[in-house]
């Protein structure tokens, strides 16, 4: 078969005239090769090419695929998910090759979210070290590892923007600003595809989920999303489109409604927006079950939203086999046509082509490269670098950290001594065993430099029932057989004996991720009860935060000494937590989300409309836009990070006050650091609109630069201001740059910062 493929291809070759471009000239053999097979198939085995299916493994909706092999052998599957291994995948590839009549092999995919095997922090905690190369690194050496394990195709990046950290998904995308959610769209892309899939550690990325998944009601998952087209397409969609203008292969529809269409079925989202207005050319796939989950959204039965979803312009149904089991009734009633069957079948089988997979089915099934490629020291030391570059520095009084050598520490909490958790939600191929608990990084980074005692102190919940959800991938939550009292005596007994106390609290892997909303994001009782028992020690406290989201951790900051925001780190959390709070590295990780003081706040984010009754401060006059009971601000903004040393920035200054449409501004700041440790700064540039046709945020990034400054040392760090930075959607969603007052905002995070003003001119 193979070679009656290739003899397809190369004859259409001759065809092609000399002066085409590479390009044309690729995409007419591919055509020529897609055509000729088509012509060969029949009407089942085209849908059959459009079905996704899991024989287990990752499942995160009420089925999995049954009698998997046989559907293989019967044309009736183009894609599979949820096997890992060059051995089993070959196994899987060589059903398709050489037991089903036409020999089309499978694309083979899964959930590789940050990292493979080698895990990396959550990708929230990606995003927070600002370091796009870093981030393109990581999904490179994600897309290394996963084609070393057999598969082609990851379902990532997620570039969900997000406002509300009660939904649980927040770990898995880049926080709430648009400006920075793109250019980490832009980079994961980059890192997963890399020029292209000549080269064999590369993968077929997904961007999803498409879209607005991310504003779903009351931040509970799956939930009704609604917003105006304005909000849409200047803050939620661009991410999407940045990973479609960077080349993503394919993209992934989101359960929720947009518009009051489920995205599944919404046409206008799935082709006039990403097909005509935005160029895209790869295949669509549901998510899991997706067109089956429109029954219960209301549309109709599987018939019928499996035909909305086909003619919406979805390729490839996830495991629901609403297109395998009803589409060809459809086409004979005359509710689809065969030509919407056979876009979607070539789109797909074009992937299979630009991945190689009809040169070389077993392309990805190199054992070599299985046994040499993953989990290597390389990976390990970038996991452990990534996340000390991830880790946010919340509060540090007294420079409490860096901790000192010669002394004491209580390393105290559920999580200070725990594998399980190390490694966040959807890890999915990541050894828990294989991760380095915070008190072995501790021993292993302080060597003989510090005396280190340990006690658990608590529980990471009490609540058992809770547990049982949380640990439906695992035991995450373990009850102890102690009283949390007994638990808590011995904790206090330890921290009397230390010069400084280390908890490491906060939530397990799975309280985020997928179906893991919750409406009270602060920590669990236990933690808070073990907190406040240490807090009476009068020892120094250090919160060491283990978490998936923003969370309220008002007490938290009125009383511990020091907080390290370290995410779920990876593979490598304890070596690199320890090398942060050691001061082997100064912590320079900057919040992508604003950490609400209460769930009341929520949705909080730093790009917020003024109001005609702005609020002025607690305290300050009865109607404003304000609570009775809590200021407005968040408790940390989006943006803030603090270091070991400190940065004292200039006021800025313009190289104009007044700009024209074809002309540029340089903003300028000086930044000393002016603590005693070397350190990197991210200087964040916002811009206001102070005047426009339709309302806009009270400020907006703009642009950022990360200078690295030795302890005394100054630089000049400019920001070039162009008409592209100025422009929104207006009312008739044109995006436009209206002549008017603008201030430029320059600091250290979206609050602490300095202003100056300028004109837009004619
Ligand atoms: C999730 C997706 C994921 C898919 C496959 C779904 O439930 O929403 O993000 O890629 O499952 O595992």
């Amino acid at each position: 078969m193979k070679k009656l493929l290739m003899i397809g291809a190369c004859s259409i070759a001759m065809h092609v005239s000399q002066g085409q471009t590479k390009t044309n000239t690729q995409d007419a053999k591919m055509n020529a090769f897609v055509n000729s097979l088509m012509q060969k198939m029949t009407v089942e085995e085209k849908i059959g090419q459009l079905n996704l299916v899991t024989p287990g493994g990752t499942v995160t909706g009420s089925v999995v695929s049954k009698d998997v092999d046989n559907k293989i052998r019967n044309g009736q599957v183009g894609s599979l998910f949820g096997i890992t291994g060059p051995d089993k995948i070959r196994k899987a590839q060589e059903i398709a090759v050489n037991n089903s009549r036409l020999h089309i092999p499978l694309i083979f995919g899964l959930d590789v979210i940050h990292g493979h095997r080698t895990i990396f922090p959550i990708p929230l905690g990606l995003s927070c070290s600002w370091n796009m190369d870093m981030i393109e690194k990581s999904a490179s050496i994600a897309a290394s590892e996963a084609t070393a394990d057999g598969l082609s195709w990851v379902y990532s990046p997620m570039v969900d923007i997000a406002r509300d950290p009660r939904w649980g998904r927040v770990s898995e995308g880049s926080g709430e600003d648009t400006y920075l959610g793109c250019k980490v769209a832009t980079a994961m892309v980059k890192g997963y595809q890399g020029n292209g899939y000549s080269d064999p550690t590369k993968v077929m990325a997904c961007v999803k989920h498409f879209a607005l998944y991310g504003a779903a009601e009351a931040g509970r998952d799956y939930n009704t999303t609604d917003m105006s087209r304005i909000k849409m397409y200047e803050y939620y969609l661009p991410p999407y489109k940045a990973a479609v203008d960077a080349g993503v292969s394919s993209v992934m529809s989101s359960f929720n409604e947009v518009d009051g269409v489920p995205a599944t079925a919404n046409k206008w989202l799935m082709t006039d927006l990403l097909r005509k207005q935005w160029g895209f050319k790869g295949f669509v796939v549901t998510d899991y079950t997706a067109i089956n989950e429109m029954i219960d959204h209301g549309l109709g039965d599987l018939q019928r939203v499996s035909a909305e979803a086909l003619k919406a312009g979805i390729d490839m149904d996830m495991v629901g086999e609403g297109f395998l089991t009803t589409l060809q009734k459809s086409l004979k009633e005359g509710k689809v046509t065969i030509a919407q069957i056979n876009e979607a079948c070539k789109r797909v089988l074009e992937a299979k082509y630009k991945l190689g997979l009809f040169d070389d089915p077993y392309r990805y099934c190199n054992e070599q490269r299985f046994n040499s490629a993953i989990l290597t020291d390389a990976n390990r030391a970038a996991a452990r670098e990534f996340a000390t570059k991830s880790m946010v520095l919340l509060k540090n009084n007294n420079n409490v950290l860096p901790l000192q050598k010669g002394k004491t520490i209580a390393l105290i909490g559920p999580l200070a001594d725990n594998k399980r958790n190390m490694l966040g939600t959807w890890s999915v191929s990541g050894d828990p065993e294989k991760s380095i608990p915070v008190l072995q990084g501790l021993k292993n980074v302080a060597g003989n430099d510090a005396n280190i005692l340990y006690a658990r102190g608590c529980n990471i919940s009490d609540d058992t029932m809770f547990a049982k959800k949380v640990n439906a991938f695992g035991k995450e939550i373990e009850i102890d057989a102690r009283s949390l009292q007994q638990m808590i005596d011995e904790a206090i007994a330890t921290a009397n004996k230390a010069d400084v106390v280390v908890t490491v609290l906060g939530e397990a892997a799975d309280m985020t991720g997928e179906a893991s909303s919750m409406s009270d994001i602060g920590l669990q009782k236990s933690q808070k009860r073990l907190l406040e028992e240490l807090k009476k020690t009068g020892k120094p406290i250090v919160i060491v935060l283990l978490n998936g989201r923003p969370m309220t951790l008002t007490w938290e900051d009125q009383n511990a000494d020091a907080i390290l925001d370290a995410w779920f780190s990876g593979t490598e959390a304890g070596n690199a937590i320890a090398d942060v709070l050691f001061g082997n590295y100064n912590p320079s990780g900057k919040l992508t989300m604003s950490f609400p003081r209460n769930v009341g706040q929520i949705p909080i984010y730093y790009n917020h409309k003024n109001t005609g009754r702005p609020y002025s401060g607690v305290g300050t006059g009865k109607f404003r836009s304000n609570y009775l009971d809590v200021s407005n601000d968040p408790l940390y903004p989006f943006g803030y990070g603090l270091s070991y040393t400190s940065f004292t920035y200039s006021n800025v200054t313009l190289s104009s006050p007044a700009m024209k449409q074809d002309q540029k501004i340089t903003a300028s700041v000086t930044v000393t650091n002016s603590g005693k440790f070397d350190g990197t700064e991210t200087v964040q540039l916002y811009i206001r609109d102070l005047v426009g046709t339709i309302t806009r945020p009270v400020k907006e990034l703009k642009g950022y630069q990360q200078v690295t400054l030795k302890a005394g040392e100054s630089k000049k760090v400019d920001f070039t201001i162009s008409v592209e930075d100025l422009k929104f959607y207006n009312s008739d969603l044109k995006r436009v740059a209206e002549p008017g007052d603008f201030k430029v905002f320059i600091g250290t995070n979206s609050r602490d910062v300095k202003d100056a003003s300028f004109k837009l001119v004619q």
